[in-house]
């Protein structure tokens, strides 16, 4: 699938904000479903060969919007694609979130972990719920989208590693203290996170959906790079993330 780069901004030092347009995906996309990038140069033997995974940030009429963070040659190379060119990419994958009805809602985001909330935010505030948003971050860089989140949440609670803006803490510190009152959970960020918000909300009762960020090669189901480890019962069974996930049951994940 192809679309057409409409803005590539750069948010600071770390992040980047890409709104590309394309009908057919905008139409079909779902909130926590994710694409597959080609990075590089539109060209399939270009280096790097692989595509990268990024979470959908919304949609609004025939566009999408991805957040990414740079991290190596591809993420570069994203960079460097002006407004008006063509970008390659995979249409909506993933099983994504299901929004719920007038319920009290926790969304827990750590760092580019943010990029697939937004959407699913604004869907439970129009389905009647209550949504606090617990965001974490090593600095004020990583706090990122707060403010896109403001008209779709109720509260706003953030954190930072250094102190730089919020509460200086992990996220997971304020979040412990209310976890027991919501009624269900949404969370997306590094694993140790995803699994220390799961543990609480094991602990006090509460359903926990998480999008793990697995590394994927594939996106399809196919290289078997993505397999994470999920409780049925009294087995433990193999999941894909990239097709099965990203979005599962964080209490019966295997961490
Ligand atoms: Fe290849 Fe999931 S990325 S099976």
């Amino acid at each position: 699938m192809k679309g057409i780069i409409l803005k590539n901004e750069r948010l600071n030092d770390k992040y980047r904000l890409m709104e590309i347009e394309s009908p057919e995906f905008a139409q079909t996309a779902k909130p926590g479903q994710f694409v597959m990038v080609k990075t590089g140069l539109q060209d399939y033997l270009a280096d790097p060969l692989l595509r990268r995974p990024f979470g959908v940030v919304d949609v609004r009429g025939n566009t999408f919007r991805l957040l990414y963070m740079l991290v190596g040659k591809g993420t570069r190379l994203m960079t460097e694609s002006p407004a008006g060119s063509v970008i390659e990419f995979s249409s909506s994958l993933g099983n994504g979130f299901k929004s719920v009805k007038n319920q009290n809602i926790a969304l827990a985001a750590g760092g580019v972990g943010i990029a697939p909330l937004l959407w699913i935010a604004k869907l439970l505030k129009d389905d009647g719920c209550r949504v606090t948003l617990y965001f974490g971050g090593r600095n004020q860089e990583d706090i990122i989208l707060a403010d896109e989140f403001r008209p779709h949440i109720d509260k706003l609670i953030i954190t930072t590693d250094d102190g730089s803006i919020g509460e200086k803490a992990l996220v997971t510190a304020p979040f412990e203290k209310d976890a027991a009152g919501f009624d269900r959970v949404y969370a997306c960020g590094p694993k140790r996170m995803l699994q220390a918000v799961s543990e609480i909300c094991v602990k006090g009762g509460v359903p926990v959906d998480v999008s793990l960020d697995e590394r994927m090669a594939c996106g399809m189901g196919a290289c078997l790079g993505c397999i994470i480890y999920v409780r049925e019962g009294e087995e433990t069974v193999q999941k894909r993330c990239c097709v099965e996930g990203p979005v599962f049951d964080g209490s019966k994940v295997v961490w």
